[in-house]
């Protein structure tokens, strides 16, 4: 089918309508003379992971802009807490550009209309989350941020009269003569079609359900991060998943668990064990709560952590939203600790770019978390990541526009074709090669021309399978034998839905599975080479960090 006429000619075609992708769209809608833009989303904007984002977004605002206590905050602060965070895998450059430009990137949103809670002088309130020495987080509706940040895009995407269609799944990049030359998707009703543009712009978010126990929509499928892989733009820090350590362990074991807002914890909320003590600092980086959370439910007789709220003044009215979901769930905010377990929640890798965006497939951009932009290293600092969508996808454009076409040797790009290690101080990168090792051996990726067989199961079987396979062999903790089990499943999993492409009618559900398949073996892939314990990935045969270790694995 040919193209509508509102997706013909197009200078930017965005693909995923959360914080990334609309913050281009506008930018580029906005722009004097604009581009011809347009985002096209695979489900509802109330379905984006930036909708479902809760603590806010962590910015140095000015003294006057916001309610501050006695401390002060910097930039060198915001920017050595990121880095830390990170452990030793993000890139400096990247960061700085992070937290020198997001300030900006906060006032404009607040100029389209956004509305950040406000304390008594009208000033911006400022939330402390894990990993933040001063609390320097705007947020709204208390833990409520993401779905205001949506609102407010959304509506100056409208007003900007940019293309914006819903329902559409992207199911590969269209390559031509080495440059990213477009899309095809599979419209909501099954069609296929091709839709050109002069740049495209991936904002497809993360691959939350790569696990049975998630934070993410039912949508966080790896879309983005799989096309690219497919079409040979380089990927990494992928082994790194963020898991969020305070998810409601309760509710529908099915679908995605509640978040429990970090900025509860800096608020007062504290963790305990069954025997009612607190086991970890419940301000530290996200990566050491979650490792803690885990290790001490696996640890006691009965399972369990909670988070007790009790000292959180005034709970069900400022977090207003986050307490209904709690009741919804079963639990009473009111009278009860609440049952936390760690939960998947954000991908810390993902498509190598450019301090602008721009990847190693010329045409080809990307923003906020299908990125590996280098701001999160190994672990991402709470509330970055809203931030990261909205600055680079705004250099993302000023790039374009000023006549960019392919990327530069800055940020994470800068170590990828450098003759000598430790160029620059860029981390080192190492290409890793996709033939996943098994508990058989090695054994090669499918090829395009393998036949497609399926297994007798449900296309949702296979997906809850993979599910396991991760959370089993990839979860918290892992070693090599776990991960060994599971990329034996990833194995049969990808080389059924490898190919699903050659019949695009088999639906969405099983082109989503063909790409949770693609991420999973890159993640799985990364993470046997990394033989060392840093950040979001923690091996328990390899406990220590290790010098050698602090390079990039690419593939
Ligand atoms: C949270 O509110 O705890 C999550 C915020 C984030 O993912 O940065």
């Amino acid at each position: 089918m040919q193209p509508p006429d509102a997706l013909r000619n197009l200078d930017l075609l965005v693909v995923g309508g959360g914080v990334a992708g609309l913050s281009a769209a506008v930018r580029a809608a906005a722009a004097e003379p604009g581009l011809r833009a347009a985002v096209v989303a695979k489900a509802a904007a109330d379905h984006s992971a930036t909708w479902w984002a809760q603590g806010g977004v962590a910015a140095v605002l000015a003294e006057r802009e916001v309610e501050r206590p006695s401390f002060t905050d910097s930039v060198e602060s915001h920017l050595s807490d990121t880095l830390a965070a990170g452990a030793g895998l993000c890139d400096g450059e990247a960061v700085r550009v992070l937290v020198g430009e997001g300030p900006q990137r906060v006032r404009e949103l607040a100029s389209f209309g956004a509305h950040f809670d406000r304390g008594a002088s009208g000033r911006w309130l400022l939330a402390r989350e894990g990993g933040h020495s001063v609390a320097r987080v705007v947020h709204s509706g208390g833990a409520a941020t993401g779905a205001e940040v949506e609102r407010t895009l959304v509506a100056a995407a409208v007003a900007l009269g940019v293309t914006l269609v819903e329902n559409w799944f992207a199911v590969d990049l269209i390559v031509r003569a080495g440059r990213c030359a477009g899309v095809t998707f599979l419209t909501a009703d099954a069609t296929t079609v091709e839709v050109g543009a002069r740049h495209v712009l991936l904002g497809t978010g993360g691959a939350g359900q790569l696990y049975p126990v998630t934070t993410n929509p039912l949508q966080s499928t790896g879309d983005g991060i799989a096309m690219a892989l497919r079409a040979g733009a380089a990927v990494a820090d992928v082994e790194f998943v963020q898991f969020h350590p305070t998810a409601l362990d309760a509710g529908s074991p099915d679908g995605p668990r509640v978040l429990l807002s970090e900025a509860l914890r800096g608020e007062g909320a504290l963790l305990r064990d069954e025997a009612g003590e607190r086991f970890v600092d419940e301000m530290a980086p996200r990566d050491i709560v979650a490792a803690s959370v885990a290790d001490r439910i696996r640890s006691s007789a009965g399972g369990h952590v909670w988070l007790d709220i009790s000292g959180v003044s005034g709970f069900s009215a400022r977090f207003a939203s986050l307490a209904e979901r709690v009741r919804q769930a079963g639990v009473d905010p009111d009278r009860e600790w609440l049952p936390v377990a760690p939960a998947a929640h954000y991908m810390c890798g993902g498509v190598m770019a450019d301090l602008d965006g721009a990847t190693t497939l010329p045409g080809l951009w990307v923003a906020g978390e299908t990125a590996c932009s280098g701001v999160h290293g190994a672990n991402r600092l709470a509330s970055n990541s809203l931030l990261e969508g909205m600055v680079f996808a705004a250099r993302a454009v000023e790039a374009i526009l000023a006549g960019k076409s392919s990327p530069d040797p800055t940020g994470v790009l800068r170590a990828l074709n450098a003759p000598a290690p430790d160029d620059g101080g860029a981390i080192r990168v190492k290409r890793l090669h996709r033939s996943a090792e098994t508990a058989t051996g090695p054994v090669e990726r499918p090829s395009s021309t393998a036949p497609c067989e399926r297994s007798a199961g449900t296309v949702s079987d296979d997906r809850r399978r993979l599910q396991k396979a991760m959370a089993d062999g990839v979860g918290v903790l892992r070693d090599a034998g776990s991960l060994a089990e599971a990329a034996g499943v990833l194995d049969v999993i990808g080389h059924q839905y490898g190919c699903a492409h050659k019949d695009v009618t088999s639906g969405v559900a099983s082109l989503e599975i063909r790409n949770l398949a693609e991420v999973a073996s890159a993640a799985i892939a990364g993470a046997q080479a990394r033989t060392e314990s840093r950040g979001g990935h923690r091996r328990s045969d390899f406990p220590s960090t290790l010098d050698a270790m602090s390079c990039r694995f690419v593939q």
